[in-house]
């Protein structure tokens, strides 16, 4: 599973980035107006620090209007990925997209039957929130499992990206339905790298190391 960090915070990217373990990077309107910076900017920089996708997210709701920035953001870098919400709209200029070879994120995906047309218009990968599901009382990672699956039964190549992560259990959880990649908040990412256990052991050993340096300076 590709792990993907879910923010548009430079230092936060730059410091999960230095760990080796980041394959590409989230973003959406909510997260990039915390930042308060202007938004190509940030992609731009963004761009410049990861080797991978990097979804920019349009704003508008008619096709023409998606596909406008969709052809402005793509002109920032190479690895720009487009994310556009899955409405009849959004499905048209992501199916236009698709056959300029611009690749589509397609986002606010809550359904098999919403990721199914997501593939059908050709999008690269298809954005499951896990989380906005969970919070009115559905079960988000049964549905992303079933995704997972119907996309198998077709051999569909659309990758499945579970977003809207908001704790490590369910990173646990997103892991067992074989999905293609997780997009985690800074936040989880660090809680997923601690275990109390490990902490524990590397005090123990140094304590141990220092015990033995010790005993070795007292008979010299
Ligand atoms: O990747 C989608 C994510 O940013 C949404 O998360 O916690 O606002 O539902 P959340």
């Amino acid at each position: 599973m590709k792990i993907f960090i879910d923010t548009a915070n430079i230092e936060h990217i730059r410091e999960i980035n230095s760990w080796g373990i980041l394959s590409g990077v989230t973003t959406n309107p909510t997260l990039c107006a915390r930042e308060g910076r202007e938004f190509r900017s940030v992609i731009k920089e963004i761009t410049e620090i990861v080797d991978g996708p990097i979804s920019a997210e349009v704003v508008s709701f008619d096709k023409e209007g998606m596909l406008k920035e969709a052809h402005e953001l793509s002109k920032i870098a190479e690895n720009v990925i487009i994310k556009i919400p899955i409405t009849p709209e959004g499905l048209a200029a992501t199916k236009a997209l698709s056959s300029e070879r611009i690749q589509v994120n397609m986002t606010l995906v809550f359904s098999v039957n919403q990721a199914l047309l997501a593939a059908r218009a050709g999008a690269s990968y298809a954005s499951i929130f896990l989380g906005r599901l969970d919070d009115i009382g559905h079960d988000g990672i049964s549905i992303l499992s079933d995704i997972v699956t119907a996309y198998e039964n077709y051999g569909i190549t659309t990758e499945i990206i579970a977003a809207s992560i908001r704790h490590p259990m369910h990173v646990t959880e997103v892991a067992l339905t074989g999905v293609d990649i997780a997009t985690i908040p800074y936040k989880v990412i660090k809680t997923m790298a601690k275990h109390p256990l490990t902490d524990k052991g590397i005090d123990r050993f140094l304590e141990d190391w220092n015990k033995l340096n010790k005993l070795i300076s007292t008979k010299k």
